[in-house]
């Protein structure tokens, strides 16, 4: 632990930020990450029950923390969700015929790699896109894929995937979307219902969309993915507090918050939270904000929905999307769903 965290440390500002030589970075308009930031925590302080957008977990840190979280044994989306990658990128690849794959949310890019392999084997060129809030983590990933795939022409995207599927810049046809990690769960269902709106707008009809769903599951092994004993969920909730202490000087005490997750059955979600250990105020200076908290007193920080087979179907007709394939753990856990334009 000790080891790890000096790695966080060491993922510090000017590290991750450097360009990757020759590999295009592209700011989409709703790319200042903290461009929302002033207006949302006046308005998710000052409401009750407070809340704060997910998106600002996501600096340097959080993206880092993140994958902690993924390698963890409690977590079982990323491992469930490789294996099926792994199993069916060929497949997948067959049927799709991409000449570009657009990830959204892409993150560390790492599970993309059974991508890239299969396109290896068969002799298959693509080119990415990788959209990430994260403008860190894309390089940190655009680096690493370039070492590895010196023949993979990539093009950054840093942007909000909530306001800019209409600015994703064109590239060659047909394209296979990515939207993996159970992200979309991340998502209320009028959120996932106009996002994939966007997103189907955008798509011509040779386009693929491949989504990565969690399913609901036992209710002890959700609680435990969302509370690793390692404790890095706890300290990703917590990268919150330093977000907002560092862009809005805010005087957030990590010690008077305690991290907590549980799924909440009748409503199928995970819901994460930082919970006010006692009463007290904090002080957002940059934006002259005082925000109360009563003893045990939440701020929701994160959702994440959990699918039944149904569930998943609904959405994306709703959408205006056809179902086309579908592949899932043998335990159930997860599922990779692809899926096109009607
Ligand atoms: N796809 C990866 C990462 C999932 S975590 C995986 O499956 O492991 C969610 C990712 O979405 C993070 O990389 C985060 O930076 C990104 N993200 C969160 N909110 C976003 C937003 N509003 N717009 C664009 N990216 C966002
Ligand atoms: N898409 C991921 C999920 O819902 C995001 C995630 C995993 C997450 N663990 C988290 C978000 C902990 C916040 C806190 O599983």
């Amino acid at each position: 632990m000790e080891q790890d965290m000096q790695s966080l440390k060491d993922f510090d500002v000017g590290r991750g930020v450097r360009p990757v030589t020759g590999v295009p970075l592209v700011h989409l308009p709703g790319s200042v990450r903290a461009s929302g930031l002033d207006k949302d925590a006046r308005w998710g302080l000052s409401r009750t029950p407070k809340r704060l957008p997910a998106k600002y977990f996501y600096d340097a840190r959080g993206s880092l923390l993140f994958e902690h979280i993924c390698a963890t044994p409690e977590y079982y989306p990323t491992r469930t969700e490789s294996a099926l990658l792994e199993r069916h990128a060929c497949g997948i690849l067959d049927q799709v015929a991409p000449g570009t794959l657009v990830e959204i949310g892409s993150g560390s890019s790492v599970k993309t790699n059974h991508f890239f392999v299969a396109c290896e084997r068969a002799g298959r060129c693509v080119r990415y896109q990788p959209f990430d809030v994260c403008d860190e983590a894309l390089r940190a990933a655009a680096a690493r894929l370039k070492r590895r795939y010196s023949w993979l022409e990539m093009e950054l995207l840093v942007g909000d995937y909530a306001v800019d599927l209409p600015a994703l810049p064109h590239s060659r046809g047909p394209r296979l979307f990515l939207f993996l990690g159970g992200t979309i769960g991340n998502l209320s269902h009028d959120e996932a219902l106009s996002f994939l709106s966007a997103l189907r707008a955008t798509m011509h009809v040779e386009d693929y969309l491949l989504l990565g769903f969690d399913r609901i599951k036992d209710k002890h092994i959700l609680d435990a993915a969302y509370n690793d004993a390692r404790g890095y969920t706890a300290q990703f909730n917590m990268n919150l507090l330093r977000v907002l202490n560092t862009r809005l000087g805010a005087d957030f005490d990590e010690r008077q918050f305690m991290h907590v997750a549980f799924f909440n059955e009748d409503e199928g979600q995970i819901e994460m939270h930082l919970k006010a250990r006692r009463a007290h105020a904090v002080t957002l200076a940059r934006i002259g904000l005082v925000a109360s908290f009563a003893r045990d007193e939440t701020i929701l920080t994160e959702i994440s929905r959990k699918f039944t087979p149904a569930g998943m179907r609904a959405l994306l007709e709703a959408a205006g999307f056809g179902w086309c394939r579908h592949e899932e753990s043998d335990n159930g856990y997860f599922s990779l769903v692809l899926a096109a334009p009607v």
